[in-house]
């Protein structure tokens, strides 16, 4: 039998319920609310995103789809969103498509689970719903670069009027 001291057999405890506490944190996230990865790979050519068919200026925008479901395409460039300003309904499937045209930038919104990377020569793709009416900001979450602070657009959920 080996001796194993007291205060290390304390730790090795420790450290496993630190383990069972972040695995299952992610766990409880991943399923309580819908956090995950994007998925999505899908290329393209980053520096002609505006001879592009998608990522033209004049496509940039909301686009609501027959089944009522909305499509948000963006690009992200140093150093803003374009548009800078988008509209979407609370409680309806948003498909966000966004591509850089320059270096890797992040998308966040706060208080959603809407957050992603936007890496040259990718679109990056998700599906979200916001259940809660309001202005909110929409940051740039990734360096890149003197202007990244200012990265950033404005997002108005409307209150859904669909279901009345
Ligand atoms: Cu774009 Cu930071």
């Amino acid at each position: 039998m080996i001796h194993i001291d007291p205060w290390e057999k304390t730790w090795v405890y420790i450290v496993g319920l630190l383990i069972v506490v972040m695995l299952g944190s992610i766990l409880y996230t991943a399923f309580a609310n819908s956090i995950h990865p994007p998925s999505n790979v899908e290329t393209i050519d980053s520096a002609s995103l505006h001879l592009s068919k998608e990522f033209a200026e004049d496509n940039l925008g909301v686009k609501t789809r027959a089944d009522g479901s909305v499509t948000v395409t963006m690009v992200a460039a140093r150093y803003g969103f374009y548009p800078q300003r988008i509209e979407v309904p609370a409680n309806t499937p948003i498909r966000f498509r966004i591509a850089s045209l320059d270096v890797v930038h992040g998308l966040h919104i706060p208080e959603t689970n809407l957050a992603t990377m936007v890496i040259p020569g990718f679109v990056s793709e998700v599906n979200t719903t916001i259940p809660k009416p309001g202005e909110y900001p929409l940051f740039c979450n990734e360096y890149c670069g003197l202007g990244h602070h200012y990265m950033w657009s404005r997002v108005t959920v409307t209150p859904d009027t669909t279901t009345n």
